[in-house]
């Protein structure tokens, strides 16, 4: 079985896009710098997806941390906003934030997963 586990990381190490090895902790530390373009978008940010989507031990993808969010993101947009809505495992339904739109949630999420393109 190890073999196995061993060839799925090569060749997801040879397609992943050339995005930045970090660890954990610089992840993180990577995380905490950014911030969502516009008012609306920063202050629901603050009060909600931060709180966990730089934090490793939340087991949240941290934000701008490409590598965790590539297999999630190729899920598709409408899968990522329904596990948003109803929630997934240890994200909470809605992710905390009460005024978010589909819309914020879109936005957010493209942030967050380094595809606001
Ligand atoms: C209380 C902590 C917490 C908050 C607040 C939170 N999340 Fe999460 N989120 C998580 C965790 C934990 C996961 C990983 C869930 C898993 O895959 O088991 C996650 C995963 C996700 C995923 C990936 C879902 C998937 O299908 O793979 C998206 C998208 C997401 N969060 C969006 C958001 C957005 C947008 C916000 C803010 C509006 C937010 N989250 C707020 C904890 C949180």
């Amino acid at each position: 079985m190890k073999w196995i586990v061993l060839a799925v990381a090569l060749m997801l190490a040879a397609c992943a896009p050339a995005a930045p090895k970090r660890s954990p902790a610089e992840a993180a530390a990577y995380a905490l710098t950014l911030v969502p373009a516009g008012p609306r978008l920063s202050d629901l940010y603050a009060q909600s997806c931060r709180t966990c989507h730089t934090v490793v031990d939340t087991g949240a993808p941290l934000a701008g941390d490409r590598a965790s969010w590539e297999p999630r993101w190729k899920k598709g947009m409408p899968a990522l906003l329904s596990s948003t809505v109803g929630g997934l495992n240890g994200m909470p339904a809605g992710g905390q934030c009460f005024s978010c739109t589909p819309q914020d949630y879109e936005a957010l999420i493209r942030f967050m997963a380094d595809h606001e393109n």
